[in-house]
């Protein structure tokens, strides 16, 4: 029998079509494993059957990791940095059996490496059909569902830049020269990878160092208002973890800072709106100093939005609109807190509570120390998460008649 195997790769500036390629020597092995087990019941160990095993346990031994850590450590956290909709829901379902397949497939193959090795050296005939058929089973349905379901959707997703990062990272752990300069490859994981991914946190390790997206001054909109309106879109479309949510820092009459969260109600030309408690710390500090700094932080996109200018409080039709949109026991707690002021126990906040319900009865009137607060910004600034921490930064800044100029920081 023969194990001549002379076929041609395709360029690592294709990456799934290499790692299809890389399912078709995995086929032929196979085949070759297959046509092993019908020939050493007739002719026993003898060259043919060594040189047949021997091309199998190279080949399983070393190039099938490469490609299994392909998938794990470049292909799918990729995937799953880029994929939205129902390519995440598929992806979240396919995902933990195929590494689980790898880790079967692991265990697998070191029952039928210890029997091709007796084989190999000419010591032995014995190979197990059993364990060669689970073997190959599960290698034909791992490939029919990679080929049917990740490598067309990697196909539809990845932009040119991704492909490329696919290639280089698969050149680098070949030991070959990549494509892209080194700092834009991806870095390679030194973890093994946790099969049980349900919680989403290994898959969600290992996407740290991905690029989700790019950020170049020509890109971004002429109107940092506009701009923010477009990501802040995108972080609702992505379902991010709180994306109204922000954070506010003031400082004291000393200089002193200090933040907290609070989730913004409105943006437009005019600035970022949140409402709250006037005579709160942030009330008071703000009263002392206008100056403020907003953040909103969406990790689940690697980007971060900061805001800087001066606060004004929101016209009082405006208070009232949003106070009076609220459900009745929220106003009633906006009356009855005396935010940031201490108090003895949660009994006494309950009392509180209620008396301010006894006056209010169903129709609470905003007090006057409860409103919104505007930002009215003089600098925003984008920045978006890229590989090997060399982030894309894109500054505005409010310019004496009104316009904004924009320019690349480093990161
Ligand atoms: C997710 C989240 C949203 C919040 N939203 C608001 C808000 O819209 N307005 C507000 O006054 N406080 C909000 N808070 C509470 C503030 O963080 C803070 O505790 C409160 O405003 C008092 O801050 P101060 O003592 O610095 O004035 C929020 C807190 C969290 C964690």
């Amino acid at each position: 029998m023969s194990n001549a195997l002379i076929d041609t790769a395709p360029d690592f500036s294709q990456p799934i079509a290499v790692l299809k390629h890389c399912h078709d020597r995995i086929r032929k092995q196979l085949q070759t494993l297959q046509n092993l087990l019908a020939h050493l019941p007739k002719h026993g160990a003898d060259a043919d059957a060594q040189k047949a095993a021997q091309a199998v346990l190279k080949y399983f031994n070393h190039a099938a990791h490469l490609h299994h850590e392909d998938e794990e450590q470049n292909l799918l956290p990729m995937l799953q940095a880029t994929a939205r909709g129902a390519d995440a829901t598929l992806l979240e379902e396919l995902t933990p059996a195929i590494l689980q397949g790898h880790q079967q497939m692991d265990r697998d193959w070191s029952i039928i490496k210890s029997q091709l090795e007796l084989i190999a050296n000419g010591s032995s005939a014995a190979l197990s059909s059993e364990d060669v058929a689970r073997y190959c089973d599960a290698y034909a349905a791992h490939m029919a569902v990679e080929e049917g379901n990740i490598a067309p959707m990697a196909k539809r997703l990845f932009s040119e830049e991704q492909m490329a990062q696919l290639g280089s990272a698969m050149q680098v752990r070949r030991g070959i020269p990549p494509a892209l300069p080194y700092s834009q490859v991806p870095e390679q994981q030194t973890q093994a990878v946790n099969p049980t991914v349900a919680d989403g946190v290994v898959l969600a390790d290992l996407r740290l160092d991905y690029g989700r997206a790019s950020l170049t001054e020509h890109d971004v909109l002429d109107d940092p208002i506009a701009q923010f309106g477009k990501w802040f879109e995108e972080a609702l479309q992505a379902k991010v973890n709180e994306p109204n949510a922000m954070s506010v820092a003031t400082v004291d009459a000393d200089g002193k800072p200090s933040s907290r969260i609070v989730l913004i109600k409105q943006y437009d030309q005019r600035g970022f709106t949140w409402y709250t408690n006037y005579d709160s710390l942030k009330g008071q500090q703000l009263r002392g100093n206008p100056h403020a700094a907003l953040l909103f932080f969406w990790s689940e996109l690697e980007r971060q939005v900061r805001i800087e200018g001066s606060v004004v409080r929101t016209a009082a039709e405006e208070s009232d609109k949003y106070f009076y949109s609220r459900p009745v026991k929220s106003q009633i707690a906006a009356i009855a807190s005396q935010q940031s002021a201490p108090i003895a126990n949660r009994e006494q906040m309950e009392a509180n509570y209620d008396a301010a319900a006894a006056v209010s009865g169903a129709h609470p009137v905003r007090p006057a120390h409860w409103g919104g607060y505007r930002l009215e910004p003089v600098r925003i600034e984008f920045w978006q998460g890229r590989r090997s921490r060399f982030h894309d930064r894109i500054v505005y800044q409010k310019q004496a008649d009104g316009s904004w100029v924009k320019e690349r920081l480093q990161p």
